[in-house]
C-alpha cells in the first residue's frame, strides 16, 4: 500500500519536475525527489508554485549572465581576440596554475583569448620558437593577434594588459619588470604581436634548439622590419609585477651549446622561420582544465642533422644511436 503511493507520489513528482524544466531550463537542486518533498509538491498549487518560479527567474538569468562574462568568449568585449600561445613540454603542474589564473586575469580586463598549448612530443631538444610558429600556424583564425607566452610567467600586478598590438609588438614582460632578465633588449617571457607583424617578420628563426637566445634573435628580426617595440606604461611594482613560478631544481634548464651552435645562433637567420617550420601535428586536442577550453596541439618537429645537429644532445644521440632511434 505504502509502496504504491510512494510510486504515485514519485510520478506526480516526475511530471511536476518535467513541467518545470520546460518552463525553466536550470532545474534548482538535482536532489533526487524524496516521498515528502514528493508530497509537499503534489499538496502544492500549481498555479503558485510556476509564479514563484517565473518571479525567481529574472535574477537566475542574470546569475547566468554574469557567469558566461567570466567563463565563455564574449564578442561584446570587442573585435579582437588573442590567441595565447603557450610552448610546452613537461610542465603539467605549471600549466594546471596557469590556465585558470590567466583566464581570470585576462576576463576581469575584458580581454578575449583563447588558449594554445604546443606540447613537444619528439626526441629533440626543446624548440620553443618552433613551437611558437606551429602554434601560429594551428591558432583559429579568429584570433587577430599572439601572445607568446612562458608557461611560468603570471602577471599579479592587474594593472598589467594584454591590448591588441596595434602600433607594434607589445613586450609585455618587459626588462623593467621581468624578475630576472633586464637587458633592454630583452623581449622574452611575454609578447603580443597582431598577426600581421609576426607574418612579416616570418615568425621565429627554427635553428634555437635548448633553451634560450632564440628571443634575442627575434629582437633583431623585429628592428630589422622597422617594427617599434612598446611596452606597460606607468606600472610602479618593478621587479614584483610579475610571479615566477618555475622550480629550478625540479627543472634544471638545458643551457648546452654543442658543435657550432653558439656561432651559428648569435647571427640573424634571414632563411627559416613560420614559413619553413617543419613538423607534424600528432594530435589535436581540446580539454578542459577548471572548465576553461584549452587547445592541445602534440607535435612532432623535425630536425635536419646535417643542418642543426645541436638539436640532440652529444648524449642524446649516443643514447638514440645504441637503441637504434637513428
Ligand atoms: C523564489 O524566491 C523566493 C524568495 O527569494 C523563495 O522564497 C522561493 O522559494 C523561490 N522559489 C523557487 C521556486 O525557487
Ligand atoms: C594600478 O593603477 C592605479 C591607477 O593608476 C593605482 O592607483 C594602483 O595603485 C595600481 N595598482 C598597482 C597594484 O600598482
Ligand atoms: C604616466 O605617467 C606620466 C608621468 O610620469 C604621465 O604624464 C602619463 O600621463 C601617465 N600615463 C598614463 C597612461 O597614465
Amino acid at each position: 500500500m505504502r509502496r504504491t503511493k510512494c510510486l504515485a507520489l514519485g510520478i506526480c513528482c516526475s511530471l511536476i519536475i518535467t513541467f518545470l524544466i520546460a518552463l525553466y531550463p536550470l532545474q534548482q537542486d538535482g536532489k533526487p525527489c524524496s516521498c515528502d518533498k514528493a508530497l509537499q509538491l503534489c499538496g502544492a498549487d500549481l498555479q503558485q508554485l510556476c509564479a514563484s518560479f517565473h518571479s525567481n527567474k529574472s535574477t537566475h538569468s542574470e546569475e547566468v549572465r554574469s557567469q558566461k562574462d567570466v567563463y565563455e568568449d564574449n564578442t561584446d568585449w570587442g573585435p579582437h581576440k588573442m590567441a595565447i600561445l603557450v610552448p610546452f613540454r613537461d610542465r603539467l603542474e605549471e600549466l594546471l596554475t596557469f590556465v585558470p589564473y590567466m583566464h581570470e586575469f585576462l576576463n576581469k580586463q575584458r580581454t578575449r583569448h583563447e588558449f594554445y598549448i604546443i606540447n613537444q612530443a619528439d626526441y629533440f631538444r626543446f624548440n620553443r620558437a618552433s613551437l611558437i610558429n606551429i602554434g601560429f600556424i594551428e591558432s583559429r583564425s579568429d584570433c587577430d593577434y599572439i601572445a607568446m607566452h612562458d608557461v611560468d610567467l603570471i602577471p599579479v600586478n592587474p594593472n598589467i594588459t594584454y591590448p591588441y598590438p596595434e602600433s607594434g609588438p607589445f613586450h609585455v614582460a618587459s626588462p623593467e619588470l621581468h624578475p630576472l632578465w633586464h637587458y633592454p633588449k630583452f623581449v622574452g617571457g611575454i609578447l603580443l604581436l597582431t598577426r600581421d607583424d609576426f607574418t612579416q617578420v616570418n615568425g621565429m628563426s627554427n635553428k634555437y634548439w635548448g633553451w634560450g637566445r632564440e628571443d634575442d634573435e627575434f629582437y633583431v628580426r623585429m628592428k630589422m622590419a622597422g617594427l617599434k617595440i612598446h611596452r606597460p606604461k606607468n606600472i610602479t611594482t618593478g621587479y614584483k609585477t610579475f610571479r615566477h613560478i618555475h622550480d629550478k631544481r625540479k627543472r634544471p634548464r638545458d643551457q648546452a651549446r654543442i658543435f657550432d651552435q653558439k656561432i651559428k645562433t648569435s647571427k640573424l637567420d634571414r632563411v627559416t622561420g613560420v614559413t619553413t617550420v617543419k613538423y607534424t601535428l600528432d594530435r589535436r586536442s581540446v580539454l578542459s582544465i577548471d572548465g576553461i577550453k584549452v587547445h592541445m596541439l602534440n607535435v612532432l618537429l623535425e630536425c635536419d642533422l646535417t643542418q642543426t645537429p645541436w638539436c640532440l644532445t652529444p648524449m642524446m644521440a649516443k643514447e638514440y644511436k645504441e637503441k637504434g632511434l637513428l
